[in-house]
C-alpha cells in the first residue's frame, strides 16, 4: 500500500475537468491506499497575501470535495494551516534549499513575470513548502498534473539531499502518479484546449442549471458538415467528447449519426448536452449546499482530519529533529 498525498488549491471551485480528471480517481484511491488530501491554504498567500475571504474559500473547497465523495472516515482530509509541523519542516528544509535552484524553477519565473510587484520569499520557497507537505507524511505517490512535475522533482532533490547530508535513509522519493493514458481529458467550451479555471471556459459543479445552459449554448461550433462522414473540427470534436462523458451511449450515437448524415443541428445537441450535464451536477450541487449549511459537520470533519494528520506529521518532525541533532533539555 502506497502513501498517497494530494494538495488541493484553496482558491477556485471544482469544474467538470477536475471532477473527471482527478476527483473520481481520488474517490477510488481512498479505498486502495493510505490517502492524505489537504487544502493548501498557506500556498495561496504566496500570490494573494491579503485574501478577501480565506476561510470562506477553504470551506467551499472542503464542502466540494466531500460532496464528490471523499470520505473523511477513510482518507485523511485536512487543512494545511492546521498542521504546525508543516511550517516547521519547511523551515528546516529551507536551510538545505539553494536560492539558485529555487530561482531556476519554471513556476517561479512565470509568477515573477505575472506579479513583478510582489516577488516575495514565500513565492521563491513555494517548492520547499510543497516538499514539506509531501515529506511530512513520507508520501510515496503524489497525483499531480504536468505543471507540478518540476515541483515534485525538487521534492525528490530535497529528500535525497536531506538523506545525504545527515547520512540517513529516511525520506522516500515520492513519485508522480498519473491516472493512466485512458483518462479522458475534458475539453473546454471555447473550441480548443482543455477545461480550466484560468482559461475561462469551465463548467463548475456549483453552477446552477441556468448558468450551465447558457454556457453550453454559447460553446463554439462550426458551420456544420457538408458531406457524409466528414472529419469533425476541433470545437465540434470537443462537444462530442463532453457528450461521450456525460450522456447515455444512445444519445451519443444518435448525434454521431446525425453528424455523419449531415442532419445535425448543433443547437439541439447543445440543449441535450446541457441537460445531461445538469443531471450529473445537480445532485452534487445540492450536496455542496447541504454541507455548506452545516457548519457543525464541516468543523467536525476539519478537526478529525487535523487530528489524524497531526499524528503522522508529529512523528516525522520528531524524527527529523532527532536526525538533525535537536535534543530536548
Ligand atoms: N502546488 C499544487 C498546485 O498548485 C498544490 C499543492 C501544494 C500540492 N502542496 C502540494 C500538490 C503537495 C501536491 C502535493 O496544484
Amino acid at each position: 500500500m502506497e502513501i498517497v498525498l494530494s494538495g488541493i488549491r484553496s482558491t477556485g471551485k471544482l469544474h467538470l475537468g477536475n471532477y473527471y480528471g482527478a476527483l473520481l480517481n481520488f474517490v477510488q484511491m481512498q479505498h486502495e491506499h493510505k490517502c492524505f488530501f489537504f487544502i493548501a491554504d498557506y500556498h495561496s498567500l504566496t500570490t494573494h497575501p491579503t485574501p478577501t475571504d480565506l476561510h470562506g474559500s477553504v470551506k467551499q473547497v472542503l464542502a466540494e470535495y466531500l460532496a464528490c465523495g471523499l470520505d473523511p472516515e477513510i482518507a485523511t482530509l485536512y487543512v494545511q494551516s492546521d498542521l504546525p509541523q508543516v511550517p516547521e519542516l519547511y523551515l528546516l528544509l529551507n536551510m538545505n534549499a539553494y536560492v539558485g535552484e529555487l530561482e531556476r524553477c519554471t513556476s517561479f519565473k512565470e509568477k515573477i513575470r505575472k506579479h513583478p510587484d510582489n516577488i516575495n520569499a514565500g513565492l521563491l520557497t513555494y517548492p520547499t513548502l510543497m516538499a514539506a507537505d509531501i515529506l511530512i507524511h513520507k508520501a510515496t505517490m503524489v497525483p499531480v498534473g504536468k505543471d507540478q512535475e518540476q515541483h515534485l522533482e525538487m521534492t525528490r532533490t530535497f529528500a535525497n539531499r536531506f538523506n545525504r547530508l545527515y547520512k540517513v535513509d529516511y525520506f522516500p522519493e515520492p513519485v508522480a502518479y498519473n491516472f493512466g493514458k485512458e483518462l479522458v481529458k475534458i475539453p473546454g467550451l471555447d473550441g480548443s484546449g482543455k477545461m480550466g479555471k484560468s482559461e475561462g471556459n469551465a463548467i463548475y459543479l456549483y453552477d446552477d442549471p441556468k448558468t450551465i445552459r447558457s454556457k453550453v449554448m454559447k460553446a463554439v461550433t462550426d458551420s456544420g458538415p457538408t458531406q457524409p462522414n466528414q472529419e469533425k473540427s476541433e470545437p465540434v470534436k470537443n462537444l462530442f467528447t463532453l457528450m461521450r462523458v456525460v450522456s447515455d451511449p444512445e444519445t451519443y450515437s444518435y448525434f454521431e449519426e446525425q453528424y455523419s448524415s449531415c442532419h445535425i443541428r448543433y443547437g439541439d445537441m447543445k440543449k441535450q448536452l446541457a441537460e445531461d450535464i445538469i443531471r450529473i451536477t445537480t445532485p452534487i450541487r445540492e450536496r455542496i449546499e447541504e454541507i455548506l449549511a452545516n457548519d457543525a459537520y464541516l468543523s467536525q470533519v476539519a478537526h478529525h482530519g487535523a487530528e489524524k494528520a497531526r499524528e503522522s506529521a508529529s512523528k516525522t518532525i520528531n524524527e527529523v529533529r532527532q536526525i538533525i541533532g535537536f535534543r530536548n533539555f
